[in-house]
This record gives C-alpha cells, sequence and structure tokens, in this order.
C-alpha cells in the first residue's frame, strides 16, 4: 500500500519505518529540510534503540523515502498518517496548530480517494472536524475517510512496542476503512480492536491518565510507607500479584514526566471541562506528581541546613533510561531549584545531556562518568535509573565528599548499600543513615 506519513517526530517517524518494514511503501513528510536530510542518510534524529538499522535497511529496499515536498509526498497516497505533535497549549488543552496545518496540506494536494488516519493524540471529537473539514473542502470530487488509530508507544522501546504491543486501535465509522486499515497492521501481529472513532480518541487519553493514575497512587503510598516503616518495593510486589492490579507501572519514585502524561492528563481534564465535568481524580493524580518531583529537594534539605554552595550531582537527566528526551523530565525541575537554592550542580547522563544543556541554566557544570560528577560531591541526587547507574559500584559513592545518596528511583537494594560506609535516603523504604567513619552530626 501506498502510504504517506505527515510529520516526523517521534510517533511519526516509528510509524513510517515500522510501516516499511512490514512492506509498505512509505513517504515520510516534515517541514524541516535539515532533519530531513539527515533521515535520508539513516541517521536518525531521536535516540531509539533499533530504529536506525530499520531506516537503513528499508532506505535501501526503496520502500522508505523522506521529503520535505507535500506535493511529491501527498499525490500518489492511498493512505495518509497523521502524526504531527500535539503540544499543551497554556490552559492545558492540545495545541492543534500543527494537526491543522497537516489538514491544509491535504487539502491543497489531495489528488485520489484517500483514508487519513490519525495517529496524534488530539481530543474526542477531532478526527470528526477533520473529516468534515477535508469532505467540504475537496467538495464530492474525492472520497475522504477519517481513521482514528492511536499510539501507544514507550519511548526507549518503540520498535518492540510496534511488534509486540498489546494491542492496535481503529476507530472507524464504516467497516470498509475500518477493514483497510486492519489488513494494513495485520503483519504487525498485534491484537485488533474496532470501535467507533471517539472510543479511539477516548481510549487514548483513558490509557495515559490511568497508568499516570497508578504512579501517583503507588507514591502516594511510598510516601505513606516511609511514614509508617514499610517498604514500598515489597508493598508494589505484593499488590502486583494480583491479577486484577498487575504488576506493571507500579514503580514509586519522583514522578511521571516525558512528552505524553504530563500533557495528556491536562488535556483529559480540558475535554471533560468542556462538557462541565469536573475530573477531581485526576486534578489529585496531577498534584501529586507536581510535589513527589520536589521529593529529593526536601529530603535534601533534611540532610542540610542549606544547601547553598553545597556540590550536589545529579545522575541522570532523561526523564526515564534508554532515552535522550528531557522534555518535562524532572531532572530540569530539580536542577532549577538546586541552583535557586544556592548550590553548584554537577550532572551526569549517558546521552541526554546535549538536549538538557538547551534547557538548563550555564551554571550546570557537565561530568563525563558517575564517578566524574560524584567526586567531591557533598550528595547524590539519582534522578534515572539507567543500567550504568544501577550497576554502579558502589564504592565509588564512598569516595564523595559526604557520601549521601539520595535515590529517587529506587536503583539499590538496602541490603547491598548497608555494606558500605553510604548514607542513603529513597523512596518510600527505610532510609540508611549509619556512616561508619563519621557521625550524621558531624557531617552536617
Ligand atoms: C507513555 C505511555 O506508556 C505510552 O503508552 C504512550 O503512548 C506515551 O506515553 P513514555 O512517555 O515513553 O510512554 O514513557 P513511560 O515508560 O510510560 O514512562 C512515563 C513516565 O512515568 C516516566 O517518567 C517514568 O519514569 C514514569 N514511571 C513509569 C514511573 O514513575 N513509575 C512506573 O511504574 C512507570
Amino acid at each position: 500500500m501506498n502510504i504517506s506519513v505527515i510529520g516526523t517526530g517521534y510517533v511519526g517517524l516509528v510509524t513510517g519505518v515500522t510501516l516499511a518494514e512490514i512492506g509498505h511503501e512509505v513517504i515520510c513528510i516534515d517541514l524541516d529540510a535539515q532533519k530531513i536530510e539527515k533521515m535520508k542518510q539513516a541517521i536518525s534524529p531521536i535516540y531509539e534503540p533499533g530504529l536506525s538499522e530499520m531506516m537503513a535497511r528499508n532506505i535501501a529496499d526503496n520502500r522508505l523515502i523522506f521529503t520535505t515536498n507535500h506535493q511529491t509526498g501527498l499525490e500518489n497516497a492511498e493512505v495518509i498518517y497523521i502524526a504531527v505533535g500535539t503540544p499543551e497549549n497554556e490552559d492545558g488543552s492540545a495545541n492543534l496548530i500543527y494537526l491543522e496545518q497537516a489538514v491544509k496540506d491535504i487539502i491543497a494536494h489531495l489528488a485520489n480517494d484517500v483514508i487519513v488516519i490519525i495517529k496524534s493524540t488530539v481530543p474526542v471529537g477531532t478526527n470528526h472536524k477533520v473529516k468534515e473539514q477535508i469532505q467540504t473542502a475537496v467538495k464530492g470530487r474525492i472520497q475522504v475517510e477519517v481513521v482514528s488509530n492511536p499510539e501507544f508507544l514507550k519511548e526507549g522501546s518503540a520498535i518492540e512496542d510496534t511488534f509486540q504491543g498489546d494491542r492496535i486501535i481503529i476507530g472507524s465509522d464504516n467497516k470498509r476503512e475500518a477493514v483497510i486499515v486492519e489488513a494494513i497492521n495485520k503483519p504487525f501481529g498485534v491484537p485488533i480492536f474496532h470501535t467507533d472513532i471517539k472510543s479511539a480518541e477516548m481510549i487514548k487519553y483513558a490509557s495515559n491518565a490511568f497508568l499516570a493514575t497508578k504512579i501517583s497512587f503507588m507514591n502516594e503510598i511510598s510516601n505513606i510507607c516511609e511514614l509508617v516503616g514499610a517498604d514500598v518495593e515489597n508493598v508494589a510486589f505484593g499488590m502486583g500479584l494480583d491479577n486484577r492490579i498487575g504488576g506493571k507501572f507500579l514503580k514509586a519514585g519522583i514522578g511521571y514526566g516525558g512528552s505524553c502524561f504530563p500533557k495528556d492528563t491536562k488535556a483529559l481534564i480540558q475535554i471533560a471541562g468542556n462538557v462541565n465535568y469536573e475530573f477531581e481524580l485526576l486534578k489529585g493524580v496531577i498534584n501529586v506528581n507536581r510535589k513527589q518531583q520536589m521529593l529529593l529537594i526536601e529530603k535534601l534539605r533534611h540532610c542540610y541546613n542549606t544547601i547553598e554552595g553545597k556540590r550536589i550531582a545529579v545522575l541522570g537527566l532523561a526523564f526515564k533510561p534508554n532515552t535522550d528526551d528531557v522534555r518535562e523530565a524532572v531532572s530540569i525541575l530539580i536542577i532549577e531549584e538546586l541552583l535557586r537554592q544556592g548550590a553548584e550542580v554537577v550532572a551526569y547522563d549517558p546521552i541526554a545531556i546535549a538536549n538538557a544543556k538547551v534547557l538548563l541554566s550555564s551554571d550546570v557544570t557537565y561530568a563525563a562518568s558517575v564517578e566524574n560528577a560524584i567526586e567531591g560531591s557533598d550528595a547524590a541526587l539519582i534522578i534515572t535509573e539507567w543500567d550504568e547507574i544501577k550497576n554502579a559500584d558502589l564504592n565509588i559513592f564512598t569516595k564523595m565528599r559526604r557520601p549521601l545518596i539520595i535515590d529517587g528511583r529506587n536503583c539499590y537494594k538496602l541490603d547491598s548499600v548497608k555494606s558500605f560506609s553510604i548514607e542513603y535516603h529513597s523512596i518510600g523504604r527505610p532510609s540508611i543513615v549509619e556512616v561508619t567513619n563519621q557521625t550524621f552530626s558531624e557531617i552536617k
């Protein structure tokens, strides 16, 4: 099938490349000429395991083309995917300017009957509006149908999620298009669920909001665990043994970040608000997340009366491991607060430093390794659970000016830390405060 994909951000690029991989002829269109030139050479603008190799293979087999030209990109398309970003407006609602531009481009260059598939996360009702807008513009000359097909990819495992995902959602008003879109996706080998368009749009928001709720719930449980002396890791494991709950997304930490959960939770509150419904539970989820993001600073302030002039190592900048994405990353908020309180910040991340530099003040120093970052530091804050950090030899922390770890991701087992002279505070677990060669009050 001849497929065009508008937008080569995270979702669009992965969609285009994987559709080519299962045998479709794919043209990816983007306005950014520099990015397109790189992608033509199989250089991926995002870090995603397995993506560059798949790009290279499909470019070489002539199934994957990149262009900035909407005319050539759209004229022969039988199916057009819209995969542009829907960032957040100031009031939290989804900003649809890129979607509107994509629709204008389709109208300007449409030559044949086409199915438009919207992958972007869009408010309920948007697919119908897009269909009406295109149909009105082409005045019956061309037959256009719109199908909702939301994405559920996780950064860092997007390729795996495409081929081993839990479900593909196809929201359509007509059987004919539903069958075509099912045939396009069949080679992925993922279960397909057909539904109406509005429900498909809602499935995306509801899924992300529910996952965010699970995280905020566990974060609150972790705070209570600390107060009553329980261990949230054991609690989460025990809860997850119940099939009705499931063991995934129960990891307490320093709150969710990234390009989806923060934006989609706020957008769903707006969607509900537009029909005069107050989504109280979700508002609580967002508030809990906001508080949790500052937890490491609070814990640090319990160890030092003031952090002014203290050298603080920040380990991990990406919003989660295996990605260089720092959008809505907790690291940015924490570093800004550390600087505001007068601390000296030394940050380390295996791959996200370049992206973080764009957002952070030039006062931040960057280290080339975990060991470099913690050398001479008064505390190490663990923000991202990279394997490299989880597998670090704990002995290196004993050489810090003060061997103090405040771990926002519970990277280490309490028993492993106990055999070192390290003061260790984590999330929802008892602290380890015995430091063998100095007493706590002396260090303070
Ligand atoms: C998410 C959804 O999982 C995906 O289905 C959707 O299409 C896009 O948004 P992503 O943002 O890539 O994917 O990352 P995800 O792995 O879901 O993690 C999001 C955030 O939640 C991260 O900051 C992560 O650290 C946090 N998280 C996740 C937790 O704090 N605890 C958990 O148990 C799981």
